[in-house]
């Protein structure tokens, strides 16, 4: 098991880990789950998170058994009404949409000398960024737009530790995701599970929320 001391540097997830936009991407697909008349369950929703936008509208129908009923053009359009519908949920945003802790304990990982980069599925992760006020912590981010495939396939963190210039066992990252997780503990590297932790079982260190993301709680986690 890795030790404390390694970790060199933090590859986070965005949504609804640093933000609560896990909840804006539900509110905006159910719109469209309901609209093809696909009934949306809690699980429907976990399966959800972290999932790129296709992939997430495909699963979608599958639920539903209308994998088959719409043409490519159909199902890019139904993409496109989602992120509109997610885009007005984000125009809101302000700083106060920041998960409370999030941002000492951003400081706290640049005060020490860590090391961070973002490694969101979201193609809108630079303007929510810009909206929270948050765009200076990452000056480092893995553009998901170059990626050959989504979580839980472990490209997007491994690409986070390459840009960091660090062995995967030297970093840890941050998700909220079942498939989030399954991509670091595919990388190698050490799994932070925010939220439920029976949906979350494979995370190395699981914390309820957000306010017990400390050094100290992940430290004594490591140690223990
Ligand atoms: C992830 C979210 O961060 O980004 C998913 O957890 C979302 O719910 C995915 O589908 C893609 O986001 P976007 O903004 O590119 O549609
Ligand atoms: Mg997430």
């Amino acid at each position: 098991m890795t030790e404390f001391e390694d970790i060199k540097g933090f590859i986070f997830d965005l949504d609804g880990v640093i933000t609560d936009t896990a909840a804006f991407h539900t509110l905006a697909w159910r719109q469209i789950a309901d609209e093809v008349g696909v009934q949306w369950t809690v699980q429907l929703g976990d399966a959800l998170k972290g999932i790129n936008r296709m992939d997430s509208l495909e699963l979608i129908l599958k639920h539903g058994n209308k994998e088959t009923l719409f043409t490519g053009a159909e199902k890019i359009s139904l993409a496109t009404r989602k992120n509109n519908n997610y885009l007005m949920l984000v125009q809101q945003m302000t700083p106060a949409n920041i998960l409370p802790g999030i941002t000492d304990f951003l400081a706290d990982l640049q005060s020490h000398g860590y090391q961070l980069v973002l490694a969101s599925a979201s193609k809108n992760a630079p303007l929510v960024l810009e909206k929270l006020g948050l765009s200076s912590f990452f000056q480092k981010a893995v553009n998901p737009a170059t990626l050959k495939h989504g979580k839980p396939n472990p490209e997007i963190f491994s690409r986070g530790a390459k840009l960091l210039n660090l062995n995967p066992a030297q970093c840890i990252g941050v998700e909220d995701a079942a498939a989030g997780i399954e991509s670091i503990n595919a990388a190698n590297e050490t799994s932070i599970g925010i939220g439920n932790p029976k949906v979350l079982a494979d995370a190395n260190i699981n914390f309820d929320d957000t306010t017990q993301l400390t050094l100290d709680n992940i430290k004594f986690s490591m140690d223990h």
